[in-house]
């Protein structure tokens, strides 16, 4: 029996996660302190506690990088220029000073972040999950965050290394590949559909940080 010719292809990997997370990126980017933040209507203290945060999920996030690269399949999404952890370091000691590990405060939306990582982040599904959502995310929104954090609170470069990806000139090319990438993934169906509930996990967990966030800054 022939399927009906209207029956589209299995959509991509990639764009799966682009679809499936639409709302939930529509809702991190509506938050009242990412709003407020990105509109100038915040501090400098508002950003660095945000970076603080960033610290403790890239740590986590580039935890799981390192193990999972031991896999074949888990080795194609770890690029080294991607890695943010000595970035965020940077930022933190010229935002907070030189005992900025002793000064952060992780907050408990970060602390469950940082959990659920630790948790699935080896598990190649929950990997692609979660380094799609923060990578892409940094790359492409994040470039955005960028040019506001210049404009409205005169940061730059100093405090602003996270958004600056120095061994990736152009940010298009580079995500083209990385969706080529994901799209390679030899994963099942039901793989593919766990990996687009982790990445909207991933998403809830970001709007539940900024929501923290927001009670505290704005
Ligand atoms: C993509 C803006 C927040 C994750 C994009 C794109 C824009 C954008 C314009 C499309 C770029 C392109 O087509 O290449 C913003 C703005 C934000 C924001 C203005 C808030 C200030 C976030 C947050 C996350 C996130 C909080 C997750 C933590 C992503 C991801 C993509 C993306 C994963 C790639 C979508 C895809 O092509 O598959 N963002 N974003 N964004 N953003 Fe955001």
């Amino acid at each position: 029996e022939t399927l009906p010719a209207t029956d589209a292809a299995p959509a991509s990997l990639s764009l799966r996660l682009r679809e499936g997370t639409r709302p939930e990126h529509e809702q991190a980017e509506t938050t009242g302190f990412v709003e407020k933040l990105m509109g100038g209507e915040l501090d400098v203290a508002a950003y660095t506690d945000l970076a603080a945060q960033q610290y403790a999920i890239y740590g986590a996030l580039e935890q799981a990088s390192a193990q999972i690269r031991d896999d074949a399949q888990g080795a194609t999404l770890v690029f080294d220029e991607l890695t943010r952890t000595p970035s965020i370091e940077k930022d933190l000691a010229f935002l907070v000073g030189s005992d900025w590990a002793t000064e952060i405060r992780i907050l408990p939306a970060t602390e469950a972040y940082v959990a659920r990582l630790l948790e699935v982040g080896t598990s190649l599904s929950a990997y692609a999950a979660h380094a799609y959502t923060r990578y892409l995310g940094d790359l492409s929104g994040g470039q955005i965050i960028k040019r506001m954090m210049e404009r409205h609170y005169g940061l730059g470069p100093d405090g602003l290394a996270f958004y600056t990806f120095d061994e990736i000139p152009k940010a298009k090319p580079f995500k083209d590949v990385y969706r080529e990438r994901l799209d390679s993934l030899d994963l099942t169906d039901e793989q593919i559909a766990e990996t687009v509930e982790e990445a909207k996990l991933a998403f809830r967990l970001n709007s539940a940080l900024f929501a923290e966030l927001g009670a505290i800054h704005c």
